[in-house]
């Protein structure tokens, strides 16, 4: 066992999108960085999140595309699916990403030890298992990015065929004929879009009473009703008690309380994630972690202790999102350079959930909107009148935009851009720029859309908010 103790500028401790981006921030700014990854550099996005997921996704349009291409006088005959070409197809993604970011981290000379790291009361971080147990590294700066871990239910243990969480799901080669999907978050939309997409009869049971919670009620209603019409059962309130499998665990009946038994092929249980901090930290470290496992830190990442920073899904009270990961790790590497950073705004940074129909959106919803005692205007414009989506045959989904009513009663400065429906992950980025340069309607409807184009209707909801419509009154 080494016993060395190598120093540097900074330590990081996790190689998921907020540990690697903060490495080669830092590196590029000339800061010596060590990285301690216990599994392979990318993290959970990269093997068993963002990338994947989407990669089943688009499998999943490709079928729905195929499955509609008579519309077009485009006739397919005997649609099949080899769901083993998919899983490989999605490996060589994710492979030849996870290259390049080994790549990059190479590049600008970023150490990358192996193993699983723990910071002790000195603020040194030991290397404890994996290749390079034994190393101890001193940093003038500690950042935790070791990320977050699928959260589980009792009564549903996960067996990696039959009850399933994100991460199992990910590896299938081949996809269940019926399931029940515990959660209407956005891992359970996308996974039950694209079960359905797929073939597979699908029903989710969501605790609350309805999916999406986080998302403005009428983006939300969009989905509710696609999914309703492409066949998905969706069962709201409802609270799980456990489940039977039959004998040859092949089947299992899911119970819900107070209703029918769901009998499926699988479960995937996709009810939020939790922090992985468990060995993270010795005692006497100073960081704060809170009830539920989450570090506590200030708004520009800095834990109870000064030298230790922490980003991505283990920090409280921030969304579990991969582009946040990677905005708190700039801010990580400006504030040990002395730069000065402005806290990430967490109310206005951008969503994207790529079910079908896609969810999109950033700021306020009117909901919270009107709770922060803002008086609003609110313009929303359906897809149905877009001639792109007409096009394209993809015509369910809604831009909706809320803004501060000024006392005159006319729209001031945008609030929130909620959208659903047809590329709005690809969408969002106007509405986002017009959210976060704190643009009024007036100034924002200045800007042309080309025609005919999906973002027309981000346009044309944009005029309405601003007194006058072409098409939207
Ligand atoms: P989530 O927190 O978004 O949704 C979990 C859902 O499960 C909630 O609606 C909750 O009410 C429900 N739930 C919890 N316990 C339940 C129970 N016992 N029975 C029935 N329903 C129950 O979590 P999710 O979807 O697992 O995603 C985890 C994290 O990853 C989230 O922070 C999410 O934002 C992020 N993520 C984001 C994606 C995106 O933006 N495209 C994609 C995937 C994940």
């Amino acid at each position: 066992m080494a016993s060395e103790v190598q120093s540097f500028d900074v330590v990081i401790i996790g190689g998921g999108p907020g540990g690697y981006a903060t490495a080669l921030y830092g590196a590029s700014a000339g800061l010596s960085i060590a990285l301690v990854e216990k599994d392979k550099v990318g993290g959970t996005c990269l093997h068993r999140g963002c990338v994947p997921a989407k990669e089943f996704l688009e499998t999943a349009h490709v079928r729905r595309t195929i499955a509609h291409s008579s519309d077009f006088g485009v006739n397919v005959a005997d649609v099949t699916v080899d769901f083993s070409v998919s899983q490989s197809r999605k490996n060589e993604v994710v492979d030849v990403l996870f290259k390049g970011v080994s790549g990059l981290l190479k590049g600008r000379k970023v150490t990358v030890f192996s193993g699983l790291a723990t910071v002790l009361a000195d603020g040194t971080v030991s290397v404890v298992d994996g290749a390079d147990a034994g190393v101890t590294l001193a940093g003038a700066h500690v950042v935790l990015a070791s990320g977050s871990i699928p959260r589980t239910i009792p009564g549903f243990d996960v067996t990696g065929s039959l009850i399933v969480t994100s991460d199992e799901f990910l590896d299938l080669t081949t996809l269940p004929s019926s399931a029940v999907v515990i959660g209407g978050g956005a891992i359970g939309c996308e996974f039950a879009s694209m079960l359905a997409d797929m073939g597979s009869h699908v029903t989710i049971l969501e605790g609350l009473p309805s999916i999406l919670t986080g998302c403005d009620t009428e983006v939300a209603g969009v989905v509710q009703r696609a999914f309703k019409k492409r066949g998905i059962e969706i069962r709201t309130s409802a609270q799980v008690t456990g489940h039977t499998p039959n004998e040859a665990g092949t089947r299992t009946a899911v119970h819900v309380d107070g209703g029918d038994d769901v009998e499926v092929d699988m479960v995937v249980v996709s009810v939020g994630r939790a922090p992985r901090t468990e060995g993270l930290l010795a005692e006497g470290t100073g960081v704060e972690v809170n009830e539920r496992g989450f570090v506590v830190t200030d708004s520009l990442m800095r834990t109870a202790n000064p030298k230790i920073f922490a980003v991505g899904d283990i920090v409280a009270g921030t969304p579990q999102l991969a582009h946040v990961a990677f905005a708190e790790a700039i801010v990580v590497i400006k504030s040990i350079l002395g730069e000065s950073p402005l806290p990430v705004d967490y109310d206005r940074v951008p969503w994207a959930i790529y079910s079908n129909p896609e969810v999109a959106f950033c700021g306020l919803t009117e909901a919270a909107a009107k709770e922060r005692g803002y008086d609003v205007v609110v313009k929303k414009d359906p897809f149905g009148g877009n001639s792109r989506a007409r096009i394209i045959g993809d015509t369910d989904g809604v831009v909706k935009i809320i803004a501060e009513k000024r006392p005159d009663g006319t729209a001031g400065q945008l609030l929130g851009v909620h959208m659903a429906g047809p590329w709005v992950t690809e969408q969002l980025g106007a509405g986002y720029f017009a959210v976060n340069w704190e643009a009024t309607a007036e100034e924002a409807a200045l800007l042309i859309q080309p025609h005919p184009s999906l973002s027309e209707t981000f346009g044309e909801t944009l005029l309405a908010l601003a007194g006058r419509g072409l098409h939207v009154g």
